[in-house]
């Protein structure tokens, strides 16, 4: 195949990417992206494929083990991961694309002479650049990714773990690791190489280990974003358009998801990048305190009265509603309630859940209209016109400490103002405090009434009672 006819099919698999970005915006249109990036990649890889066959039988077999394997695995584990924990997963295939980044650039310092980036014996200085940056951006990527993987499942503690100094230490790190790559352009030393790589793993772990977990999602889109640019450099060491196009749309998406969640967290960038916004007083807040306060309980037949009896009910769901798989049960009650003239929205806010979009994609398996589902900024102001807020299986994304406690990690957050509706009707299991550890006021206001249970069992139980 002749580089301008394989130039022509990558450019055709940049297309049905950028179609794919634009297809994934939208509930009604995700299937269909989904399907444009499977073609566009499965077209980019057969480019590559026919375009640099690989040299001789063994080559091939490595080559079609390697697709059979990392194919395999990722269709198997795909299927069977609850969506729960999809945001971990997400975390693990990133931290697997920075490490296939620095694999690459290792590959391509070791034979050089393969893709044709030798000059009189030497490696070209740009390329040295490109190696040096994609490998030093995927080893980030990789202990990142790994860190956020470990503390989104639960096997490291969500609270983030401050170092003395770390700032001091990140800055050093900083400049040793532009330093040695400056060294490495000069000498193409093995030794100075892998060098960058072992200190940009360590930077990778100590950037993520101080954010908290409220910032966690932020710190996923960011990482994805950073396993993007470090293909796009590996793709121009390589001179392979389509990791250069894929490269750089993964890194500017992941940038600009990164941007929107923190204007809807009202979060620095910066700070997030950094490391550690509002983590000393995160860890000083901490859920570990044992509330004694009473709070009012009721039960599913008290709910379903107070709702059947409402002209508005807004409902506000959270990460518990995905715990439960309660979005079928809910839009059944939403259904009952419907009939007896009552009018629901859904109120979705943007960080609800574990994951961007998270609500929305529960609520639209359940076939919830997509008319009845809001965002906060356009039903926020409906809250106080309310008969029930209905908040099922969501804490923190209602959390009034956000805009009046300075020393919470969530503070500056913008939340639904749920408590203004005349009832608030709080679906939990108990009084289990959210994400970010830090108790809810709201728990304890009089027009709160607490239903305690698994989302999906309640709900089933006032559909019941409807
Ligand atoms: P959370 O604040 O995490 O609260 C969820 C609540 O659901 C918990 O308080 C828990 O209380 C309850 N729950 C758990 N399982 C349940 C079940 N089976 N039935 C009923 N209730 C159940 O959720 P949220 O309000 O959606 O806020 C999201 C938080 O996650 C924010 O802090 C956000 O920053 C963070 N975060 C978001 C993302 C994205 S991008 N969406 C990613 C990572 C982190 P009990 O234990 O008492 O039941």
């Amino acid at each position: 195949m002749s580089e301008n006819v394989s130039s022509l099919l990558y450019i055709v698999a940049g297309v049905l990417f950028i179609m794919a970005l634009r297809g994934l915006s939208h509930p009604t249109t995700s299937r269909q992206g989904n399907l444009y990036g499977m073609i566009g990649m499965a077209l980019a890889v057969l480019t590559t494929l026919v375009g640099h066959p690989p040299a001789g039988l063994g080559a091939w077999i490595l080559v079609l083990l390697g697709l059979g394997i990392g194919g395999g695995a990722g269709a198997v584990i795909a299927k069977r991961v609850p969506m729960t924990a999809m945001p971990q997963l997400v975390a693990a295939f990133h931290s697997l694309v920075g490490l296939a980044a620095v694999a690459g650039a290792a590959a391509t310092l070791y034979a050089p002479q393969a893709v044709g980036i030798l000059e009189n014996g030497h490696i070209h200085k740009e390329s040295l650049f490109e190696m040096a940056l994609g490998a030093a951006i995927g080893a980030i990527t990789f202990t990142g990714s790994v860190i956020a993987f470990a503390k989104l499942d639960g096997r490291m503690s969500g609270k983030p773990i401050m170092l003395p100094q770390r700032h001091a230490i990140n800055i050093a790190l900083g400049i040793a690791l532009v330093v040695l790559i400056a060294v490495f352009i000069g000498n193409e030393s093995k030794l100075v190489f892998w060098l960058i790589v072992l200190l940009s793993f360590t930077l990778g772990g100590l950037l993520i280990i101080p954010i908290g977990g409220a910032d966690m999602p932020v710190v996923v889109s960011m990482l994805n974003s950073y396993s993007g640019w470090a293909a796009a450099g590996i793709g121009f060491t390589l001179g392979n358009l389509a990791l250069i196009i894929t490269g750089s749309l993964v890194g500017s998406s992941g940038a600009i998801l990164s941007y929107i969640m923190c204007k809807a967290m009202n979060r620095s960038f910066i700070s997030v990048i950094l490391g550690g916004f509002g983590g000393d007083s995160a860890a000083a807040a901490g859920g570990d305190q044992v509330e004694t306060r009473p709070v009012k309980q009721g039960s599913a037949d008290d709910a379903a009265y107070i709702m059947k009896n409402a002209e508005r009910v807004i409902i506000v769901p959270g990460y518990g509603m995905a715990v439960a798989q309660a979005q079928h049960s809910l839009r059944e009650m939403v259904d009952l309630l419907k009939k007896e003239g009552v009018e629901v929205k859904y109120a979705i806010h943007p960080v609800a859940g574990r994951m961007p979009g998270h609500m929305n994609v529960l609520l639209a398996e359940a076939n919830v209209p997509y008319d009845e589902v809001f965002e906060l900024e356009d039903i926020n102001g409906e809250f106080p016109q309310a008969d029930v807020a209905f908040v099922i299986g969501a804490n923190d994304v209602t959390n009034p400490a956000a805009k009046t406690d300075k020393a919470s990690p969530i503070y500056g957050m913008p939340i639904l103002d749920v408590e203004k509706a005349k009832t608030v009707l709080f679906i939990k299991r108990g009084m289990g405090s959210g994400y970010a550890g830090v108790e809810n006021e709201v728990f304890f206001r009089d027009n709160t009434m607490m239903l305690f249970g698994d989302a999906k069992k309640v709900v089933d139980s006032i559909v019941k009672n409807l």
